[in-house]
């Protein structure tokens, strides 16, 4: 029996852990066949030895999205090796102690915005001319409800997923009708490892997060925001391109 996503050929950044590591789990147990990307080895190994568990087919790659040359290589060996790229995923990001504009320093600024942002933007272009060789594909951007509004995060973080959402427009806007879609996921809190990134978390931010957590609810599993992503990457979401979901437990309807 054909599965969703047979023989898919599916990168994900940040697979090493949380929800890119769901993510590939659920996407090879849908028949993809998957590129683990991150920055950690051993996350790499965890995520790849999880789906050969199970008999998929993976390749881990260890790499840091912030060089331009690992995201090259990234491409080139996906291509390489299996021929074409279906679906990226750019999942990866690490978030920013909730500093407010006096608290962020410029190399943090920096850093945030170069995982967050700058990679999604690297790895889409290098990877979308393959895709249109191909005859198309899908792009998922992993952004947040950061990204909508002021109050959720810091503000590196904050213009970081929202740069996403406009580059997910962007891209979806340009690339349509060359049969790519290009779709972005606003996530509430989810239980993963991604912590505050640079440290202790600003006393500042924590406060202007309290005024927004009242109606936050309890935080997704990562396994419910890789069944999200899932449609969205599935001839499911075949009419949908250029959209923001917004999977957050309700946080932002108040
Ligand atoms: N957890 C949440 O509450 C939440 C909420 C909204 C959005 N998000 C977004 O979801 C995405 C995944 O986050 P998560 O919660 O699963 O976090 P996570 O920390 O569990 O996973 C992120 C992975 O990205 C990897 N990574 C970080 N920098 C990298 C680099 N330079 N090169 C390669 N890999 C790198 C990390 O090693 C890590 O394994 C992120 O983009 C995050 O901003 C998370």
């Amino acid at each position: 029996m054909s599965k969703v996503l047979d023989h898919k050929v599916t990168i994900i950044t940040g697979a090493g852990s949380g929800i890119g590591e769901e993510m590939a789990k659920l996407f090879s147990s849908e028949g993809a066949t998957i590129v683990v990307v991150d920055v950690v080895p051993e996350r790499v190994d965890k995520t790849v030895a999880a789906i050969r568990s199970k008999h998929g087919t993976v390749y881990g790659m260890v790499l840091d999205l912030t060089k331009k040359d690992d995201i090259k290589k990234l491409v080139d060996d996906s291509v390489k090796i299996f021929d074409h790229i279906d679906i990226l995923c750019n999942n990866a990001g690490i978030m920013d102690g909730f500093y407010s504009l006096e608290e962020t320093e410029e190399e943090w600024w920096d850093k945030v915005l170069n995982v967050n942002l700058k990679a999604p933007y690297l790895t889409t272009k290098m990877a979308i001319p393959h895709m249109m060789h191909n005859g198309g594909g899908t792009i998922l951007n992993t952004s947040s409800v950061a990204g909508l509004y002021g109050g959720r995060a810091g503000l590196a973080y904050t213009v970081s997923k929202h740069g996403l959402i406009g580059f997910t427009k962007h891209v979806a806007a340009y690339y349509g009708d060359k049969g790519i879609r290009c779709n972005a996921m606003a996530l509430g809190a989810v239980n993963t490892q991604i912590g505050y990134g640079s440290g202790k978390p600003s006393p500042l931010g924590l406060k202007v997060l309290e005024k927004t957590t009242g109606s936050m609810g309890r935080p997704a599993d990562p396994q419910e925001i890789a069944r999200t992503a899932l449609f969205l990457v599935s001839k499911d979401s075949s009419y949908i391109n250029g959209s923001v979901l917004v999977a957050d437990n309700g946080w932002t309807v108040y």
